[in-house]
């Protein structure tokens, strides 16, 4: 496995292995590596001649008061992890590399404006800025990312259909703790008690699922979800939503295919979980 730090020595390698007629398969990630980006790696490995992993905490897609500073960082834990599944190159770029004097960014309208895009006012010009970028230096004929930022991951897809990249993008499933705790880096920072706390994620997003059905109203939906959120005294809630699954819009009633996301806070750190429910296929 090979690591490069510029743009200029990865465009040189994915160059000479397109030269060879080799397919690429990119995992974008922030580092911090977990078994949900180690499940993205191995699915890319299945589907692709080389495999680029690219660790970089983007400064552009955190707020002005978020956590860029505090961002769990451990590169020599993700180059083990990045090996063990077998990728052949580890792109690891400075800012500086990244964005120099940049002033051009991608923005995306209404995919944006709910959920997390609502709480996160620049994060997805920062993401789609961000990943834009890493199609044009990595040229993957497919890209993974997981459902787990499923409000990313249906931005990524409408970005790189209005924008004609010409590559594939990869949603795989969200990667669980046995407790049901989705896994994120960010969990790094829950103490023991907030740990614990945590599984009302969970554990709500399973009564909603339970409860979904044809026809259903959203309303009730929500109210069951947050009722079970707010059960738990070190939780607070900064949304529960049901919004239409390629649109990112709120809907009323379960009458096409939906996804229901929640962000809430344990403590100061603030988790995200989703079920998706078709009701033409899960009825
Ligand atoms: O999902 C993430 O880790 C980040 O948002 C991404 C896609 C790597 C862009 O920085």
């Amino acid at each position: 496995m090979q690591t490069t730090t510029t743009i200029e020595e990865t465009r040189k390698l994915v160059k000479d292995w397109k030269r060879q007629g080799l397919t690429i398969g990119l995992v974008p990630t922030m580092g911090y590596l977990h078994e949900g980006h180690a499940s993205l790696i191995a699915r890319a490995r299945k589907e692709n001649d080389r495999v680029v992993v690219s660790v970089f905490v983007n400064p552009t897609q955190f707020g002005p008061n978020e956590d860029l500073e505090a961002y769990p960082r451990d590169f020599a834990h993700d180059c083990r992890l990045c090996e063990e599944q077998g990728a052949d190159l580890v792109f690891h770029p400075e800012p500086e590399e990244m964005y120099q004097d940049a002033c051009t960014y991608v923005n995306i309208r209404t995919l944006s404006d709910t959920l997390c895009g609502k709480s996160r006012p620049v994060h997805f010009s920062g993401v789609c800025t961000v990943v834009s970028k890493l199609f044009h230096i990595a040229a993957p004929d497919r890209a993974y990312f997981g459902e787990k930022d499923a409000q990313q991951l249906a931005i990524i897809k409408k970005m790189v259909k209005d924008l004609d990249f010409d590559l594939e993008v990869v949603g795989c499933p969200i990667i669980r703790e046995a407790d049901g705790l989705a896994k994120s880096s960010r969990n790094t920072y829950l103490n023991a008690q907030e740990r614990q706390a945590a599984l009302c994620l969970s554990r709500a997003l399973q009564k909603g699922k339970a409860l979904a059905k044809p026809g259903l109203d959203t309303k009730t939906l929500k109210n069951v979800i947050r009722e079970e959120i707010e059960k738990e005294p070190l939780a607070r809630i900064d949304y529960v939503e049901t919004v239409d699954a390629l649109t990112m819009q709120p809907v009323e009633a379960i009458d096409r295919p939906v996804l229901t996301a929640i962000a809430v806070y344990i403590g100061k750190t603030r988790l995200i979980d989703n079920f998706s429910y078709d009701p033409e296929v899960q009825a």
